[in-house]
Parts: C-alpha cells; structure tokens; sequence
C-alpha cells in the first residue's frame, strides 16, 4: 500500500525541493503543508491537524527558524519553533506510531576539529540557533522512538535565501566582493537532500534496508571540502561573471551569532546504511537549477 508522507514547512528550500521530487515517486502519497495549514509551534494546531488528517507513516520536519543571525536578538521564537515546535510534532508522531524525519545542523558543533565529525563527535553549540536546533533533535529522539536526525550543513537551492541566490546577486551588482576563507564546510543543495531522504526511506520500504536503521542521527551533505570563498569563486565561474573575490577573515566579517570554523561532515554512517551516492558540491552546484533562472533571481 502506498505510504503517506507529511512534509511540514513545505515553502521552505528542503519542502520545496521534495515539492519538486515528488512527481518521481508514485509510490507516495505526499502532503504538504505550510505554517498556515500546520504550524508546529502550536500544539493545538499539530494535534488537530494528526486527528483531522493521519493516517501519515512518515513525518519529513522541514519546518525550522533558520535566521541564524536574529535569533540572538528573538531566542523565544527560535525555541518555540526549533525546539518547542519539534516537540509538539514528536509527541504527534509518537502517538500515532509516525516515523519522524527530523533535520538538523552542523552548527551543534563546536568548530574545532580539523578532521570530519562523525554523528558521535560532542556539541558544542554557539549561539541561539544552533542551540535551539540541538535542543530540537535531542527533544525529538527522546519523545519518538521512531526519529531519524539527519544535521546539514549549508544548504542552498533554488528557491528561499541563500548564499548561492545571494552570490548570484551581488555577482551582478558588483565587481568586487569579500568572503571568509577561514570558515570551511561543504555545501549542500537541498535538491540532492530531498532525493536522499526519499532514497532511505525507499530502501527501509522495499527491505534493502532495515527499519531499525531510521532511527538515530546521521550526517549528509554534498562531498568535499570547500570555504566560504571557494564556494564563491565556484558559484561565479560556473555562472561565468567575472567578480574578484578576496578572500577575508571572519574578525573581519563580524556576524551577531558566531559560525564554527570547520564542520565538515563524514557521511560513512549514512551511506553504509541506505546505499547512498552522493555527488561531490562542485557537482551538484553545477547540475542544480538556479543558473537557468538566475536572470529572474
Ligand atoms: N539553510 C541552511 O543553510 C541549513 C543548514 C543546516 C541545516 N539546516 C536545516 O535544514 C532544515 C531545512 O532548512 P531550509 O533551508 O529548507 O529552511 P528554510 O528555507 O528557512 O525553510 C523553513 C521553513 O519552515 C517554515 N516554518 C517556520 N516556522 C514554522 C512553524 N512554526 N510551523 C511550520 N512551518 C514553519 C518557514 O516558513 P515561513 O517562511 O513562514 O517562516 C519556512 O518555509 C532546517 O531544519 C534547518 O535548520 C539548514
């Protein structure tokens, strides 16, 4: 029978690329809903939504404060969400014997390694933020047996903001731009993490997988190893604008909430366990779409 998947905070980068997926997988049955039809940070409104709507097998939690910045100066309304909200929807899940999809961030990490973190390396979480998040997947696994977390690290696409539509823009404004060299990660398009998400849970249907591996963290993002200033460098050769990019230091680049230094992710554990490919970052960055319209972005 086909299996029903509820994604939360649909609009977002992560729902609107499984919105542009979902297509490629008759074997789903695909709600999507916005703040406005679920919003996980009122518990009422969870709860009636599952008593209106389930039966769901699977719950994809796209839903997230994401404005790493203004959460230091709004803490209240990044916890209600990121942690509060996720919560509500883990006590929904429980309930009704719903897998949670929860995704996270590599913002838990302290920054200071200088080798790939695996899912058990300890947290360290500055800022609002990434502290909301981390209490999110903690609340999430402790409440729902039935949770997976899966932490990403510097997500782009298409749609939303983010620092590749911004590159794009200040591309064509300017001949000249600053961006860190000392921060350094792997982007991740949200289109190859949508297609992931769909790939494992295909793999736990189908028995190539078994069902007791969804549960727990896991790391995904792109392959390789980039800053913030090759990523840069790389999103204007492939959209052939001619910027100079000088390469900064974050003292020089002051945000309110600080970013860690390094949070490369190992992958082992997640592609051991679902058979995943995964396409180095140049490569996604290079195959997704938003070359096409950028002229519109
Ligand atoms: N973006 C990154 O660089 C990054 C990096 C690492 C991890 N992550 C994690 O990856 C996940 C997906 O990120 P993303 O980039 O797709 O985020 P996004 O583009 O900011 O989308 C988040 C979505 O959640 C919605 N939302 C916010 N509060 C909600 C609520 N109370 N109820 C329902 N929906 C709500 C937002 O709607 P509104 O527009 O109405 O607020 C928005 O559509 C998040 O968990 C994020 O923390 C992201």
């Amino acid at each position: 029978m086909s299996k029903t998947i509820l994604v939360t905070g649909a609009g977002g980068q992560l729902g609107q690329c499984l919105k542009q997926c979902a297509p490629d997988w008759p074997q789903f049955n695909f709600i999507f809903t916005d703040r406005g039809q679920l919003d996980i940070a009122d518990k009422a409104m969870t709860e009636a939504w599952f008593n209106k709507f389930a039966p769901v097998d699977y719950c994809l939690n796209c839903a997230a404060y994401t404005a790493v910045d203004k959460a230091e100066s709004e803490p209240k309304r990044a916890f209600a969400i990121n942690r509060d909200g996720v919560a509500y929807l883990a006590e929904a899940c429980r309930k009704r014997g719903v897998t949670l999809i929860h995704f996270s961030t590599d913002y838990v990490y302290g920054g200071h390694s200088n080798r790939p973190l695996t899912e058990d390396d300890p947290v360290q979480p500055a800022g609002v933020y990434a502290q909301s998040k981390l209490e999110g997947e903690r609340r999430a696994l402790q409440i729902n047996p039935l949770t997976t977390v899966i932490r990403t690290s510097w997500v782009y696409s298409e749609f939303g903001h983010n620092f590749l539509k911004t590159m794009l823009r200040l591309g064509r404004e300017r001949n000249e731009l600053k961006v860190v060299f000392d921060q350094v990660g792997t982007p991740t398009y949200a289109g190859d993490l949508a297609l992931a998400v769909l790939t494992m849970i295909e793999a736990v249907e189908s028995g190539k997988t078994s069902r007791d591996l969804l549960s727990g963290v896991y790391h995904y993002s792109n392959e390789g190893v980039a800053s913030w200033y090759d990523f840069a460098e790389a999103i204007f050769e492939l959209a052939g604008l001619a910027v100079k990019v000088h390469p900064i230091e974050t003292k020089d680049f002051p945000t309110p909430a600080a970013r860690p230094a390094f949070s490369v992710l190992n992958k082992a554990k997640i592609k051991a366990a679902f058979g995943l490919e995964i396409a180095h970052w140049r490569v996604a960055l290079e195959r997704q779409q938003t070359y096409k319209v950028s002229k519109t972005l």
